[in-house]
């Protein structure tokens, strides 16, 4: 008797053991969206960003954290793809996105008319304006104020753009540097008198470094709103289906909530939507 119920928990044991090894076959099988064959599957994503932008984009304990990150945790559930997210940098990130080595750029990009030639855009996600850092007690009061001084900005940004259209293409005082952290590093040694970047970034940086002793000059006239947009190799067709998974964010109050709990205030979403009939 003994016997008996010991061999037929033995068989009952291996027929669970085999049926467990078929399901977790499947299961690894249905991970791995893109070469699994599965029609219902879509492929999985991989993004491109430059994690060294924060709130933004960033690393912490090795992990690419920030605004945009949890941004498109949503859009990205919303449009039902799995997706990857690579810290390849700013520069290499625009041949990457145009050679198709990712499928897009997530990295607080802004959406001009110059890279509109080149690459197409998701509907704006992110009002953003340019700021000027400058150490605390410094003279400068606006873009002009500049001059002589040396400027250092993240190479290839919309604030290398704008502040050579007021300091001259080719001035020599611009320095280029290859993240916005290491610019910002540049006027803490003492190397650059002043940094140009994003108002959030510049902001965000200045709040919880209060030991730095910087501060923030906006200049109105210089520095004209601009829109954060996913961007895309020219026609891809992915950019239909996420703008519209971005539109659902933006109306279902998720992004809302995203965007409070990075900056503790609401966004102006209408603003969004103006510029994005634009
Ligand atoms: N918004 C600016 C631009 O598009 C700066 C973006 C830099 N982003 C980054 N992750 N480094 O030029």
């Amino acid at each position: 008797m003994k016997r008996k119920s010991f061999f037929a928990m033995a068989i009952i044991l291996v027929i669970a053991l085999l049926s467990a090894c078929g399901t977790g076959d499947e299961g690894s099988g249905d991970n791995q969206n893109a070469d699994s064959g599965n029609g219902d599957q879509k492929e999985k994503l991989i993004i491109g960003t430059d994690a060294a932008f924060a709130p933004f984009e960033y690393l912490d304990k090795g992990k690419i954290v920030g605004f945009d990150v949890d941004f498109i945790d949503a859009v990205m559930a919303e449009a039902g793809y799995d997706y990857e997210i690579k810290n390849v940098g700013w520069d290499p990130l625009f041949p990457s996105v145009e050679n198709g080595d990712v499928d897009f750029g997530l990295s607080a990009i802004s959406i001009t008319d110059e890279r509109l030639e080149t690459y197409d855009f998701s509907v704006p996600y992110f009002e953003s304006r340019l700021l000027i850092m400058v150490p605390e007690g410094s003279d400068v009061q606006s873009a002009t104020d500049l001059e002589g001084l040396l400027v250092g900005v993240q190479n290839g940004t919309t604030g290398q753009v704008a502040i050579e259209k007021v300091l001259g293409e080719n001035n020599p005082n611009i320095k280029k540097y290859e993240t916005t952290a290491v610019a910002i590093m540049a006027m803490k040694n003492g190397d650059v008198d002043a940094v140009v970047t994003d108002n959030t970034v510049a902001e965000e940086y200045v709040k919880n470094n209060p030991n730095d002793n910087f501060v923030t000059i906006g200049d109105p006239e210089n520095f004209v709103p601009e829109y954060y947009g996913l961007m895309f190799k020219k026609g891809s067709e992915l950019k239909a289906e996420l703008d519209e998974a971005i539109t659902k964010v933006l109306d279902s109050g998720k992004y809302e909530e995203i965007y409070q709990e990075w900056f503790g205030y609401e966004p102006d979403v209408e603003v969004l939507k103006e510029a994005a009939q634009q």
